[in-house]
């Protein structure tokens, strides 16, 4: 069996600045609220007059990687691509990214996890890999939510959380033992789907469906979210899929040097952090300037703490997630 290491990290997100003095202009809120809550500050939102989608930030945040990894875009043998806000309903943009960046008809894989959809997708590259079937596989999470959010005072509880951005990262095959992804953690739970989901346009209710509803008190076409509910769900899920990561490879919490949870919300960090008894520099925050970028959050966050020279190597860094679904995974790196 080979191992799987990280060869490559990059980021990308859209210029365009939304602060939450900009968000008080469009919807009774305040940044005080914001900021107290979800620790958010400002979020980057794509200017529609770009050319930014989930293909193309995920392309720009993939070329990043691909350099970094010293690799060339003929290099990589499988692409995966995490995203709930995919360019067209079908196809996903996994294929896009494949002619984007010009490479040969290698497969492409679409992860529907949501928040989770990068760990997920960790989590298939490592099985990948281990097994010899591909060598390099570029593993992309990329968001586009501002395009989809309710902008008034209706959808607050969720548009004021919400950021654009893509992450990207190539796993490269190793010969090295006890480096790389050590192990991944993967869960769901399929009866709360409905806690924090998009319901319409789906399947079940195409666009004849929608026409002949269209009722303007009908929220179905914007996200929705059971924000307490996810909350307290959020903070025990994030502990437990941790400790099952550091329990597996029979490890301590006070070993990792480096934890990147998904960034759902400070306080959700925080209250975490405090369970584990880690320090401010154990764990990685990036919520404030970014919001809430779901798949792209955790490679968004893993890209800039890199760069901060946050992560050394050798260093243990955890990975954990939860979000729509329920879902929720965790991973262990040594880098
Ligand atoms: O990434 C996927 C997983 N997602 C999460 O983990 C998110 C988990 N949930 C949360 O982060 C929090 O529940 C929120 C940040 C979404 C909401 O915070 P909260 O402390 O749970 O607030 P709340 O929903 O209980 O709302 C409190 C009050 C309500 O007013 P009343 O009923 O007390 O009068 C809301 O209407 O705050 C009001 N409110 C707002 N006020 C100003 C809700 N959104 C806003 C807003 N600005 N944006």
């Amino acid at each position: 069996m080979y191992s799987t290491r990280i060869a490559g990290i990059g980021h990308y997100v859209p210029e365009r600045v939304v602060s939450n003095k900009d968000l008080e202009k469009l919807m009774e809120t305040s940044d005080e609220w914001i900021q107290e809550r979800t620790g958010i500050k400002e979020r980057r939102w794509i200017d529609p007059s770009t050319d930014d989608m989930p293909s193309t930030m995920g392309t720009k945040a993939a070329r990043i990687a691909i350099k970094n990894a010293g690799l060339q875009p003929e290099d990589i043998d499988f692409i995966i691509f995490a995203t709930l806000s995919p360019d067209f309903y079908f196809p996903g943009p996994g294929v896009q990214v494949q002619d984007q960046l010009g490479i040969g008809e290698i497969g492409a894989l679409d992860v529907r996890n949501q928040c989770s959809g990068f760990v997920y997708g960790l989590s298939v590259a490592d099985q990948f890999i281990k097994t010899g079937m591909y060598k390099n596989i570029l593993l992309i999470g990329s968001e586009y939510h501002s395009g989809g959010l309710e902008k008034t005072t209706r959808g607050r509880g969720v548009t004021v959380i919400f950021g654009d951005g893509a992450g990207a990262v190539v796993l490269s095959r190793s010969e090295e033992k006890g480096k790389g992804i050590l192990s991944t953690h993967l869960h769901s739970e399929g009866k709360h789907a409905k806690e924090l989901a998009l319901i319409g346009p789906a399947t079940n209710r195409w666009v004849d469906t929608i026409m002949k509803e269209s009722d303007p008190e009908d929220t179905s076409y914007y996200p929705y979210m059971n924000g307490n509910f996810v909350f307290k769900h959020a903070v025990t899920r994030f502990q437990e899929v941790i400790f099952e990561a550091l329990e597996k490879n029979n490890v301590g919490k006070e070993q990792i040097d480096m934890l990147i949870p998904h960034q759902a919300n400070l306080r959700i960090s925080q209250f975490v952090q405090k369970k584990l008894e880690l320090s401010d520099d154990q764990v990685y925050n990036n919520i404030m300037r970014y919001g809430n970028t779901t798949a792209a959050s955790i490679p968004i966050a893993m890209s800039e703490a890199h760069m901060e020279g946050k992560i050394k190597p050798g260093d243990l860094v955890c990975l954990a997630a939860f979000g729509s679904g329920f879902t929720w995974a965790s991973a262990l790196i040594r880098w």
